[in-house]
């Protein structure tokens, strides 16, 4: 018997510190989405939709017509789908709006969309008239996955990725997983990266799991992926359950995201983020070879699975040392040490704060080399 088997694997609760907690609710449509937020709010609540140009015209329709059934009144407001909107001017109009419109304390806010939109939408309920309540409605992997869990809200600045935010649990993740359907093909694999980091950082039998179903979860099987997603979210449950505010362990989550956060920076944002986390734990992973935690031979089984699901495992990194001086902009640094995320083995990271540049750019020159092994 599998050890999964017994599980409910159509909620999860994520309890935040002893007084409070959240559900994250497993579908594979919109249909149950009026009852769970009317759980929350028996006395209906004004909401407002908050979506991004790409997601709008998809599901924004369905979504607002199945809350007017439990609401006061239901508005929409639509960012600019893409990263350069993720900045303070489009918090702004949010803001102008929201006063506009006259929405008070009581306002519930849904963010319906992938991480940006559940970032943006999180930071301003974060902050509007000194915090409002809000759900996620993730629809990308990346979303469900990774970014609509945990509390982490905020924008880019000047170049510099979520260096502006505020920790804001949301009240309910709703995901339905049939919205990975809609999904670009290289969006689903760049959310993938984030699915492979979880299993590396924290569970070896998840790791073996998706080597297993590499097929199903390739033909997009939504029970498949339904399990997936749960795993997923139940290793970042227990991380951040534990460490909210990132004090200590819940740092493990940037697996990859180092030397990730820095490529993505260097090519000013031209490849997807979980592209760049890839590559980054790709040289996580070398670097933890390098420094005798993992064997060669684990090395190179990490570097195929990227390969298995489609992710890219090199790249032309013309300036290495370029690549390195941007990770010490990067919020991860520990007075002055940039804290690295390396592996013991498959399933089980811990935080460096010894990894020197000359190590890093090995790392980088072994994914500018990696095609020719
Ligand atoms: N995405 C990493 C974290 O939530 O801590």
């Amino acid at each position: 018997m599998k050890e999964t088997d017994q599980i409910d694997m159509s909620r999860l609760t994520v309890k935040c510190g002893t007084k409070s907690s959240y559900d994250i609710i497993y579908k594979q449509s919109f249909e149950a989405l009026p009852a769970e937020v009317s759980l929350l709010y028996p006395d209906k609540v004004r909401i407002c939709v908050i979506t991004d140009s790409n997601v709008d015209p998809l599901y924004s329709q369905e979504v607002t017509d199945k809350l007017e059934s439990i609401s006061s009144s239901v508005m929409k407001y639509v960012i600019p789908a893409g990263e350069e909107h993720k900045n303070l001017d489009e918090i702004n109009k949010i803001y102008r709006f929201l006063i506009e419109n006259k929405f008070d304390r009581k306002t519930l806010l849904v963010a319906l969309g992938g991480g940006v939109v559940g970032d943006m939408t999180g930071y301003v309920a974060a902050t509007f008239l000194r915090g409002v309540d809000f759900v996620q409605i993730p629809t990308t992997l990346l979303a469900q996955v990774d970014s609509s869990i945990g509390g982490k809200t905020g924008v880019d600045f000047e170049g510099f990725k979520n260096m502006i935010g505020a920790f804001k649990m949301p009240v309910l993740v709703y995901v339905n997983l049939s919205t990975l359907n809609s999904l670009p093909g290289r969006q689903f694999v760049s959310g993938f990266a984030e699915v492979m980091k979880s299993a590396l950082l924290k569970d070896e039998n998840f790791y073996v799991w998706l080597i297993d179903h590499s097929y199903e979860i390739r033909d997009m099987d939504l029970d498949t992926l339904s399990e997936m997603v749960y795993r997923c979210d139940d290793i970042k449950r227990m991380i951040v359950e534990k460490d909210p505010y990132e004090k200590k362990d819940r740092a493990l989550l940037n697996l990859g995201h180092t030397l990730g956060h820095a490529i993505e920076k260097y090519y000013d944002f031209k490849f997807l983020h979980g592209e760049c986390v890839a590559l980054g734990c790709v040289a996580a992973a070398f670097i933890s070879w390098k420094k005798e935690f993992l064997s060669k031979e684990e090395f190179y089984e990490i570097r195929d699975m990227f390969v298995l699901f489609g992710l890219p495992i090199s790249m032309d990194l013309a300036d290495t040392a370029r690549i390195v001086e941007l990770t010490k902009n990067d919020k991860k640094m520990a007075s002055g040490h940039v804290k690295f995320i390396l592996l013991k083995k498959i399933g089980k990271a811990f935080i460096n704060e010894e990894v020197t540049d000359e190590e890093m750019s090995a790392a980088l020159d072994e994914l500018n080399f990696a095609e020719g092994d």
